[in-house]
């Protein structure tokens, strides 16, 4: 496996890597991608091997143009004028970025892609590296995150070589992910937009062009609309439970704690602080990363402190919530 900066001239080995059916992991703005070439089955299989990803869960499609959305959608005509101007108000607003689409699919699209649905998520992530990528590929990439399916989600190049370094092709490092939490994931096959996953882009940022949306209730369900809505993922390998009026850290236990904005009371042997002034967009930044460090301490537990549930805030609590298996 090559560990690379993500240099102009790795990028292009990289993109030699994907062009030859060959898996990368690579940066993106919210957390690092396992890249194949979306067009070739055989490589997206890998993908589901490394990760040991269940057939049934889709895999996200990337593109850097909105030429390549024409080609791996069915978004245009007249019938679908709905959808295109929709799309294209979301894209024009929010591409590149942390907005995933569920659109219906062209038969271009590999069905082991998208797990045999009739629809394709695809998106345009904002990272440099990410787009220079898929642009030197000349073709779509297929990218889960760079993480055993189930685990916490990889937000360094580190992350990604502890947990699979030794299955893949290359790693292009690229530094710590910007955004840190996974992309919205925003359903547009049905007549009402759905949010599937809230992610990094906001709701309320959707919701300020589109109107009230419909957020998918992910309670439990074995199957559900997103299999990333499954109930516990997210996961450290140590148990993790959000703290609350009726939760509260016992003291004879090995505890860890990943607290807000400041640690709290309690017998804590390591402490994790997410945003010591508060700030949302600088929590989930760093959300993956604190849990990473806590669930290498050897704790017996993870208290989670609640953040408030607005904005990131409620990507956060989702991962959380997904991470306590509640
Ligand atoms: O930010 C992200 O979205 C990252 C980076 C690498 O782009 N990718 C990511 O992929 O988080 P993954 O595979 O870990 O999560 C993709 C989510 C899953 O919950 C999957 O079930 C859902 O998107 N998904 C993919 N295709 C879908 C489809 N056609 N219909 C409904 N849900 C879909
Ligand atoms: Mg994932």
């Amino acid at each position: 496996m090559k560990f690379l900066a993500a240099a102009p001239k790795a990028i292009r080995e990289a993109a030699e890597i994907i062009r030859d059916g060959g898996l990368v992991a690579f940066p993106t703005e919210t957390v690092y991608g396992l890249g194949a070439d979306a067009l070739s089955s055989r490589a997206v299989a890998k993908i589901f091997e490394v990760k040991n990803r269940p057939f049934f869960d889709p895999i996200i499609v990337h593109v850097e143009s909105l030429e390549a959305l024409e080609k791996l959608t069915c978004i245009s005509g007249t019938q679908d004028s709905i959808l295109h101007a929709k799309v294209k108000k979301l894209a024009e607003k929010f591409w590149p970025g942390p907005l995933t689409l569920v659109l219906p699919k062209k038969e271009i699209v590999p069905d082991i892609v998208t797990a045999g649905l009739s629809t394709v998520a695809i998106r345009m992530p904002s990272h440099p590296v990410a787009l220079r990528l898929i642009a030197e590929a000349g073709r779509p990439i297929a990218a889960p995150s760079a993480n055993p399916f189930g685990n916490l989600s990889p937000t360094t190049a580190e992350h990604v070589r502890n947990q699979i370094g030794g299955e893949i092709d290359m790693i292009l490092d690229g530094g710590p992910c910007p955004v840190g939490i996974e992309s919205t994931v925003l359903d547009l096959s049905s007549p009402e937009p759905v949010v599937l996953r809230p992610g990094g882009l906001p709701i309320e940022a959707i919701e300020k062009l589109l109107g009230k949306v419909e957020i998918a209730s992910d309670a439990g369900s074995s199957r559900p609309r997103a299999p990333g809505l499954l109930t516990r993922h997210y996961s450290p390998r140590t148990p993790l439970v959000i703290l609350g009026k009726r939760v509260t850290p016992r003291r004879e236990e090995n505890a860890g704690l990943l607290a807000f904005q400041a640690p709290i009371e309690g017998p804590f042997r390591k402490v994790e602080i997410l945003s010591d002034r508060g700030d949302l967009r600088e929590a989930a930044a760093r959300f993956f990363a604190c849990l990473h460090e806590l669930d290498k301490a050897g704790l017996a537990i993870i208290y989670a402190e609640p953040v408030p549930e607005i904005g990131l805030g409620q990507a956060i609590m989702n991962r959380l919530r997904k991470a306590a298996g509640s």
